[in-house]
């Protein structure tokens, strides 16, 4: 009996000691991260309240930041009208790869295949806009992503200048050099540094923060929808939802992040997760979409799958 009793004594005890070490550890993140000189992350409803400049997009766009990999040739590629397919797994059950292939120009992103899929997302793909981690996905399977029986496709590159830049002629641009010979039916560009650079101070203006000071990544989403309304006089999106979506209580359904990868993260988790980071450089797609719900009243962009 006593020995029982003091065993318990000696449990509340670690306990204690357990509980004070957890409260200075608090103490001590908290502590840390308000010390931290770089920027916090404000979630948009408070940085929409800040003073932010309004780009005017179409004045901005400028298609001469894209740098052609063969031959001289520069981007010119206008559409009247385009169907913005992303790469959510909203689109599936859509069944709407028919009016996706009747739209003039038929924008993709990454490695989003359209074999086995083409109910729900078409077939065709008239500008496919890759990021530089996307690159070796694309190139291994040339039949699905470089053969495009689409006249004058266009595939557009953008990564960190060091990556995919001219100047660099490291191993992923000679290999994108390389492709870009062998595919001669397509158009290959890669974003250049000015460019970059002005993705950034978009994003900036867009949002009142700085995408590097908030460890921020812009998303391929967010280039996708910029080079859209660049080169697009109206655009209908395919599977994206709303900024609010997932901040809903009554959304419990998982549904994946890729229509591709029916096994892979959850879409909502992954918005969630990146929203919040902190530490590390996160994609912040909720705030990407609040910029592209007010785009959307400018430029002639509506949503379809879900609509809003
Ligand atoms: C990017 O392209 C634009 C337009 O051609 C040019 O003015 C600018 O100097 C280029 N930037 C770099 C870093 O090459
Ligand atoms: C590339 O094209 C531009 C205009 O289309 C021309 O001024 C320039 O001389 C060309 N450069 C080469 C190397 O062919
Ligand atoms: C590309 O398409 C052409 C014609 O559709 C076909 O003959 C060729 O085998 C294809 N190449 C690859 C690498 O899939
Ligand atoms: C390029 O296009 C032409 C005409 O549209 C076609 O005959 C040829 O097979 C295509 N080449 C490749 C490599 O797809
Ligand atoms: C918006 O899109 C519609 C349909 O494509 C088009 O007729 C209209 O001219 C566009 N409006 C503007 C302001 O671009």
């Amino acid at each position: 009996m006593g020995l029982r009793l003091n065993g318990k004594v000696q449990q509340s005890h670690r306990m204690v000691v357990f509980v004070v070490i957890f409260i200075l550890m608090t103490l001590l993140f908290l502590y840390g991260s308000n010390n931290s000189s770089s920027e916090a992350y404000i979630p948009i409803h408070v940085a929409v309240n800040r003073f932010l400049i309004n780009t005017d997009l179409k004045k901005w766009a400028g298609k001469e930041g894209y740098m052609p990999l063969h031959r001289n040739k520069s981007m010119k590629l206008h559409c009247h009208k385009c169907a913005l397919v992303t790469s959510s797994s909203h689109v599936l059950g859509s069944g709407a790869g028919e009016e996706i292939d009747h739209t003039e120009c038929v924008i993709r992103m990454n490695d989003a295949p359209t074999s086995g899929y083409e109910v729900d997302v078409g077939t065709r793909t008239t500008l496919r806009v890759v990021a530089h981690s996307s690159v070796f996905r694309v190139v291994r399977r040339p039949s699905d992503f470089l053969n495009s029986t689409d006249k004058n496709s266009v595939m557009i590159f953008w990564g960190p200048p060091n990556k995919i830049g001219k100047e660099a002629k490291g191993p992923l641009y000679r290999l994108i050099q390389r492709v870009s010979a062998t595919y001669s039916n397509m158009s290959f560009y890669t974003i250049n540094q000015t460019k970059m650079h002005r993705f950034d101070t978009l994003f900036h203006r867009e949002t009142g923060r700085d995408r590097q000071k908030s460890h921020s990544w812009l998303s391929t989403g967010w280039f996708t929808m910029v080079i859209a309304i660049e080169t697009c006089d109206s655009i209908k999106v395919y599977g994206m939802v709303p900024p609010s979506h997932c901040g809903k209580k009554h959304v419990s359904k998982k549904m994946p992040y890729h229509y591709y990868k029916p096994r892979g993260p959850d879409e909502c988790l992954t918005y969630l997760q990146s929203e919040s980071g902190r530490r590390g450089n996160y994609h912040r797609f909720i705030t990407e979409k609040q910029v592209f719900g007010r785009w959307a009243k400018l430029y002639n962009i509506t949503f379809t799958h879900p609509s809003w």
